[in-house]
């Protein structure tokens, strides 16, 4: 390494010590790591023809069985606790008592029945509900009844609350969705509030109040909904980096960013793609929330859902969101660092992200020192899919990995503590090792 690159990483990580203030998020104890879980939506929709179509119909059967999937097959031993109903649970109407009604027919044991069940087996239940006139698909809006449904989603023991912004005026988001936020709060009851508040707002050219939302919100959703396509992946990937440097202040524990649910299993993406969606948005601090079919998702794409060490990355405790640090000729480095931090240093999860679609596999190959990690000690190295460890990697060290295309390499670089190795932290080549800084440009190819 030249002297003059050297000097230009040190003027990056000086720069990169000027942190944005940390934003105050909304104080429920709440989802202090992304939460996860299932949610029906991508995957189940608005289908509410059970009698043409009984087990794929909205009907309180599909989250009895999808219950019984998440605590049968491991996931909720995995972390996936909360089982989400979207829309289209609700009667038409509102009752006489002019509160929220499941449908008869589809849900005759009513939503506490199904709240009861999910929590005899460990697991949590979501619901959902619209700040406006309406929901999405035409069912019952809150407005004007924000403190009789927060106080009917409480009774019903619900966990975890989706609050969706159709047939609303976004401009009136910025009062409506804290009204809730504050009802949800006085109910006592500890439910956590995901808003689709900022999303609608966008869409309407609108500048979102971040800090506000993130104060209200456990977690929101900034962007278009995902698809059953890889197109609609990437499109969700390349909005969260282009517009980094906004959200990632705004993710920490208590609230984050979400850019919708995993696709994993269904019809859209390839097995490559499958890790590509895990790993970037484990390294995103999202939520991961499942939207699949788990009676018939093949074996591989369970793994991929139930990968310890890409969990173990998602749930880090310092609930840091990582960065896309390199993008070039369709190769992308992402970074986020986690724990374990040793002194200055923290850890980092890498995504080497392959766009390309030539048909091989792309060689990136990058030193530890490029990547923006410094610590003298080293790293202890290893790829999370293939589980195969590098061993420890020091900063001079040039880590090199064969990226499919439309598919990823996902590493683990955790610190080693210097009196691991007894040497004396010699060769601190810097000091200040903050989260992030622009490093020097990997080679690949
Ligand atoms: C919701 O309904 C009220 C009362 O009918 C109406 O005044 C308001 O404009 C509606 N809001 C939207 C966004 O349609
Ligand atoms: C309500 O808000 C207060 C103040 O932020 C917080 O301490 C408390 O935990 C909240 N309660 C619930 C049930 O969310």
């Amino acid at each position: 390494m030249g002297a003059a690159r050297a000097a230009g990483i040190l003027a990056a990580v000086v720069a990169a010590l000027v942190l944005p203030p940390a934003v105050l998020g909304l104080d429920n104890g709440l989802a202090l790591t992304p939460p996860m879980g299932w949610l029906a939506w991508e995957r189940f929709r608005c289908n509410t023809d059970c009698i043409n179509d009984p087990k794929n119909c909205i009907s309180e059967n599909l989250f009895f069985e999808m219950a019984d999937r998440l605590v049968a097959d491991g996931y909720l031993a995995a972390g996936y606790e909360y089982i989400n109903i979207d829309d289209c649970w609700s009667s038409r109407t509102r009752g006489d008592d002019g509160r929220l009604r499941a449908d008869p027919e589809r849900f005759p044991s009513g939503i506490k029945a199904i709240a009861d069940y999910v929590h005899s087996k460990g697991l949590k239940l979501g619901i959902y509900g619209d700040y406006g006139n309406y929901t999405c698909a035409g069912y019952p809006g809150s407005l004007g009844h924000l403190q009789t449904d927060a106080q009917t989603f409480a009774e019903w023991n619900v966990d975890f609350v989706k609050f969706d912004g159709c047939y609303a005026h976004p401009k009136d988001m910025d009062k409506g969705y804290p009204e809730f936020g504050f009802h949800l709060n006085q109910t006592g009851r500890q439910m956590v509030y995901s808003c689709s508040w900022p999303v609608y707002q966008i869409f309407s050219g609108m500048t979102p109040d971040y800090a506000s939302i993130a104060k209200h919100c456990n977690l929101w959703r900034n962007y278009d909904d995902i698809q059953d396509s890889w197109a609609s992946v990437t499109t969700i990937i390349d909005y969260y980096g282009d517009n980094q440097d906004v959200l990632i202040p705004l993710a920490g524990p208590g609230h984050w960013n979400d850019p919708d649910m995993l696709i994993i299993g269904n019809f859209g993406l390839s097995y490559e793609q499958s890790k590509a969606q895990m790993a970037l948005w484990v390294v995103m601090a999202s939520p991961l929330l499942s939207s699949v079919d788990l009676r018939t998702i093949g074996p591989e794409y369970r793994a991929i859902l139930q990968n310890r060490a890409a969990i173990a990355i998602s749930q880090d405790p310092l609930g840091i969101q990582g960065k896309r640090i390199f993008k070039d000729k369709g190769i992308e480095i992402w970074a986020r660092p986690i724990t374990p931090v040793v002194g200055e240093y923290y850890s980092y999860a890498i995504v080497f992200f392959n766009r390309r679609v030539d048909g091989t596999p792309s060689q990136v190959s990058v030193t530890i020192h490029e990547l923006g990690m410094l610590n003298a000690a080293g790293y202890r190295t290893e790829d999370v899919f293939a589980g195969q460890s590098y061993g420890v990697l020091y900063p001079a060290d040039r880590l090199k990995v064969d990226v499919n295309p439309s598919g990823v390499v996902l590493v683990r670089c955790s610190a080693v503590p210097a009196r691991a190795f007894g040497r004396p932290p010699q060769q601190q080549l810097q000091r200040g090792g903050r989260p992030f800084f622009t490093t020097t440009r990997p080679r690949f190819f």
